[in-house]
């Protein structure tokens, strides 16, 4: 289809029209031209496709749907792979259901445990988040069915999230909550971006000109459309103008008619609106030419793809006394209501419409596995006949496995989090089983961190997180062994709230919330700060043991211009195969100017080994591992210095390290005046060419009086360096008694910058 003599054709009305929705999921059709409307759908980790009254809310019926893990569960994999492949199916029942765009990915950084909507978040690290994100764009647009990343930008909170304001330095945007956003962009070029409901700094993310234009599409190309979040727009001639094309759902014609009002009034270029009609049709026809309704869809086949995605993400915490795996012939007690009615997704736009689940208890079938129910999920308080028993359930078995986790109520889109406890009345019948069995396991179905304040009483921990409709399967595959564990931790379970980097600012107050956290987000605050944990980010133990070895650089000394290649030896010690999660991490040593974390992760790769095998794993990193975001130069640079590559099993689990050094080839301009300290002069080399000659003189000028003197004995060699140090350069003519001649500074000046 000719886009541009289409639009050509277009009325203003109809242009103005094509930018909103048709209706709650439709894009605009236009009858005189024949344009046809398309649909959009959620997402992410499913289809909600809803052809009765909709909603976005996951308040009406949608189809019978297959429900995958949610991202918090399949970030866990350090899978690309596997992400590629849920990809790909989603795509094929968006494309049975004539669905042309699957709203998601949602990447949004986890800035704190409290966000309601974590669950359908990656991780508080932007480089799994991004590289896992494009993973699975490509995998669904492999099906020539689009996706819309989202929430564009710093939608990190639910409180307010409608009207708050979401206040982030350009640095912390850029290394923290862009990348999620950026790496898929531009490796997997997803057809359309979901803007997100707050302000960035002040503007609406759905009319910020910075944000959907200046940076989504000069500075990274991309080239598909942006719609809004579902009535997130407040201005929309002025989003029109920012480079928001699609309004969803729609305004009923209002926003429309202002829009028409504004190309007449010349307050709106029509060419806008053309580009935004441009965009919007590029991807109707990418979609409708190529639309593909034939594409089966076995959900039952799906159903087992999807407990097959689970069982690589599960978390295996902790594993004392190697309890687990179980044996078939054990006698086992399965104690809590998840065990029969898992939790396995979030509230909200994300909740999808199982056609089937399948529970713990009904996998365990043929086992030696008994059944308490243990508490009412629904409820928060505790209820003695039903801990009483769960405890006799306890004392008849070998083990007990008490399936517990966050209920809906306590997690969910549209609000957050108050806390980060489990329900009283599951702390309570952990405690009690932990107490009539030794062998106590416990599986957690949460979508985000909770605090564990049994952890020293039960032997095992498995993290399931929100696991999708067949969860049940994966876990009974795990628990016997069927399955080796192989997931890693993608955020960190801090021992408690007030130890989370954005405790003191979360949730913000009326006019907005502060980032005052930095880049110093998850681990990258809990390293710096030394700070214990309850369980790491990247950690998952496995039910064999891998060793790391022989870390080596393809280089000790690089520019930044260059690339470096690091190759790590992995080898699985252990009795059985398994997967790990290979992690590479990049910091800079003590020294340099930029405040930084200590480490960050730069690399991952998922490797399956048999028992005894091991291989070399590469990576490849380039400027951007050593880069920060320097604010002056509105740019990445590399601060030349000694870098640290470390590789291992977990952020705080990095057996093998290397060093390198790295020469930054672009700095910051550099400009002198009679303020700047001699201390930044002389480290620049120019600077110091010009100095040095004179240091000796002005190092007289400067130095203590005679020794002995009352005010010698005041000043010390270290003071007087200082001192020294962190003098302006006017300190010359203060300090200089009046011996210089005239214009000696500027000359200076004019030497020093060259
Ligand atoms: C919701 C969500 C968004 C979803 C959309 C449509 O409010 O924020 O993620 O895709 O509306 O349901």
């Amino acid at each position: 289809m000719d886009i541009k003599a289409l639009v050509l054709r277009m009325t203003l009305e109809e242009k103005a029209s094509l930018c909103s929705g048709g209706d709650f999921w439709h894009t605009k059709a236009v009858e005189r031209l024949g344009i046809p409307a398309t649909m959009v759908s959620d997402g992410p980790h499913g289809l909600r496709k809803q052809d009765q009254q909709a909603d976005h809310l996951g308040v009406n019926e949608s189809i019978k749907a297959v429900c995958f893990p949610a991202a918090c569960a399949t970030a866990a994999s350090f899978d690309r792979d596997l992400l590629a492949r849920m990809g790909q199916a989603i795509g094929d029942s968006c494309q049975h259901e004539g669905v042309s765009v699957v709203l998601g990915p949602a990447v949004n950084i986890k800035r704190s445990p409290l966000c309601g909507r974590n669950f359908e978040y990656f991780s508080e690290d932007p480089y799994l988040t991004g590289k896992l994100a494009a993973a699975y764009i490509r995998g669904v647009q492999s099906r020539n069915v689009g996706v819309s990343i989202k929430h564009f930008a710093a939608n990190n909170q639910e409180h307010r999230r409608m009207s708050s304001s979401s206040d982030v330095d350009e640095r912390t945007l850029r290394e923290i909550y862009f990348p999620g956003f950026e790496i898929p962009v531009k490796e997997a070029r997803p057809w359309t971006v979901m803007c997100s409901y707050n302000r960035l700094n002040g503007v609406f993310a759905s009319e910020n000109p910075w944000l959907l234009t200046d940076v989504l599409r000069k500075e990274w190309g991309f080239d598909g459309y942006v719609m809004s979040d579902w009535g997130a727009v407040s201005d929309r001639v002025a989003g029109v103008a920012a480079g928001l094309d699609l309004e969803m759902p729609a305004s009923g014609g209002v926003n429309d008619r202002k829009l028409v009002a504004a190309v007449r009034e010349g307050r709106l270029e029509e060419s806008k609106l053309d580009e935004a009609c441009e965009r919007i049709l590029s991807i109707v026809y990418r979609f409708t030419e190529s639309a593909r309704p034939d594409t089966p869809w076995d959900m039952e086949a799906q159903h087992l793809l999807s407990a097959q995605i689970a069982e690589e993400c599960m978390v295996l915490l902790k594993n004392g006394d190697g309890l687990l795996p179980l044996d078939k012939s054990d006698a086992v007690a399965f104690i809590g209501e998840f065990a029969e009615r898992p939790r396995y997704q979030g509230g909200g736009s994300s909740h999808i419409n199982s056609f089937k689940t399948t529970g713990a208890l009904e996998a365990a079938r043929g086992l030696n596995v008994t059944y308490a129910r243990g508490y009412d999920a629904a409820a928060d308080s505790a209820d003695d006949a039903l801990i009483a028993e769960a405890v006799a359930a306890a004392k008849a078995a070998r083990v007990a496995v008490v399936f517990a986790g966050l209920p809906d109520s306590y997690e969910s889109e549209g609000y957050d989090r108050r806390h980060m406890r489990l329900p009283e009345c599951q702390n309570r019948l952990i405690d009690a089983v932990a107490g009539a069995n030794a062998n106590t396991v416990v599986v957690l179905h949460n979508g985000s961190p909770v605090q564990m304040p049994w952890i020293g009483r039960v032997k095992a921990v498995l993290e399931a997180y929100l696991g999708g409709q067949a969860v049940g399967l994966a876990t009974v595959r795990v628990l016997f062994g069927d399955a080796n564990p192989c997931g890693h931790l993608p955020e960190t379970f801090p021992k408690k709230l007030s130890d989370n980097p954005s405790y003191l600012f979360y949730g913000g107050e009326p006019r907005g919330t502060e980032y005052r956290e930095g880049v110093f987000v998850g681990y990258r605050y809990y390293d710096k700060k030394e700070m214990d944990v309850l369980f790491p980010f990247g950690h998952g133990l496995s039910y064999t043991r891998f060793e790391f070895s022989n870390l080596r650089l393809s280089a000790d000394a690089i520019r930044d211009t260059d690339t470096l290649a690091a190759t790590v030896t992995v080898k699985n010690v252990g009795p059985r195969p398994g997967k790990v999660a290979v992690q590479l991490y990049v910091g800079r040593g003590e020294g340099g100017d930029v405040i930084r974390p200590l480490r960050e992760l730069k690399g991952f790769e998922k490797v399956a080994l048999d028992s005894g095998e091991a291989r070399d794993v590469v990576f490849t990193l380039d400027k951007r591992a050593f880069a920060t975001w320097n604010t002056d130069m509105r740019d990445w640079c590399v601060e030349s210095g000694d870098y640290t590559v470390e590789a291992g099993a977990s952020s705080r689990d990095l057996p093998v390290s290397a060093a390198v050094r790295v020469e930054g080839t672009v700095h910051p301009p550099r400009h002198y005046d009679m303020n700047s300290i001699f201390m930044d002069i002389m480290a620049d080399p120019r600077g110091r060419e010009a100095l040095e000659p004179l240091m000796a003189k002005i190092g007289a000028m400067l130095a203590p009086e005679e020794e002995g003197s009352s005010a010698s004995e005041a000043i010390t060699s270290d003071m007087s360096m200082a001192m020294m140090q962190y003098m302006p350069l006017r300190g010359i003519v203060s300090f200089g008694g009046g011996g210089l001649p005239d214009g000696f500074l500027d000359e200076l000046l004019e030497k020093i910058n060259g």
